[in-house]
């Protein structure tokens, strides 16, 4: 683990100032080299204002959870948007119809000790701890395999993912956008538990070819043993919202990514599956 591990209440302070105040997402620059004690992973839920909620919600996204809820029971009506009750849950579950509560900043943000494309300390460095440390471990294996693997985007605000949106829309049109990219509020980004990887080919890096590379192949075959999934599958279009994006991987914890991956299925039918085998 990266012996600059990021404090998590430091990182949620400062987001929370620049998101307050309007002000671009801070750099990392002097948070990394804080040196509080690190907040443990856990059911808290903190947002812009600081305030921390507890959620009733298992953080363990696997074969201890004792009840599967269905996707209807983890959503409510926030005024006028459905809006998740479980943001901090590993089994969390974000999509076009799912929103994280507004202004939900993780509660355990913390910088993996992976290679990265840029240099720059940058918010999308950063993961919730479970799944930076479960990210660690996933990179090193692949190594020992003779995979070279970058981490290229993690941890995305509200704020970064608005800006990203727009620039798709402006960019590549709307239809692009919504393919490829979430509205603010409803991005896998935003909760923590997901990475974009690549390999060293720039060429490669977020596009579909991906998939057919060596590395993208490795993960797809490999990343369950670690905690993630392929999020967003090949001709599950229509239940995920999203083209396929073999780079994307979601961290759920080993059990459960194991299941997944070895079923080929995605996140919401899995849980939907288990809600239902229960009753
Ligand atoms: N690319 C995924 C869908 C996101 O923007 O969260
Ligand atoms: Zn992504």
């Amino acid at each position: 683990m990266n012996k600059n591990r990021t404090n998590g209440l430091a990182i949620v302070a400062a987001l929370s100032v620049a998101l307050l105040s309007g002000c671009e997402a801070p750099s990392l620059d002097g948070l990394l080299s804080t040196n509080n004690p690190s907040q443990p992973a856990g059911n808290t839920a903190t947002t812009a204002d600081g305030t921390q909620t507890n959620t009733a919600e298992p953080t363990a996204g696997d074969s201890s959870r004792s009840k599967w809820a269905s996707l209807a029971e983890t959503i409510q009506d926030v005024n006028g948007v459905p809006t998740v009750t479980n943001p901090t849950d590993l089994a969390v579950v974000v999509n076009k119809k799912r929103a994280l509560p507004a202004d939900y900043i993780p509660p355990d943000l913390v910088e993996p000790n992976v290679p990265f494309p840029f240099d720059e300390k940058v918010e999308k460095r950063m993961m919730r701890q479970e799944a930076a440390q479960a990210l660690e471990e996933l990179f090193a294996a692949a190594k020992q395999d003779g995979i070279e693997l970058y981490a290229v985007s993690g941890y995305r605000s509200y704020k970064t993912q608005k800006s990203l949106y727009e620039t798709y829309v402006q960019t590549q049109g709307a239809e692009h956008a919504a393919a490829y990219s979430a509205v603010p509020g409803k991005s896998e980004h935003q909760t923590g538990l997901a990475m974009d990887v690549s390999g060293a080919d720039v060429k490669t890096r977020l596009e579909e070819s991906f998939g057919e590379m060596p590395e993208g192949k490795w993960l797809a075959e490999h990343c369950g043993e670690y905690g993630f999934v392929i999020r967003y599958l090949k001709g599950k279009e229509d239940t995920t919202g999203y083209a396929y994006e073999p780079w994307h991987l979601r961290y759920v914890g080993k059990d459960m990514a194991k299941d997944i991956m070895a079923a080929g299925l995605t996140l919401e039918d899995y849980l939907s599956a288990k809600a239902t085998a229960q009753k």
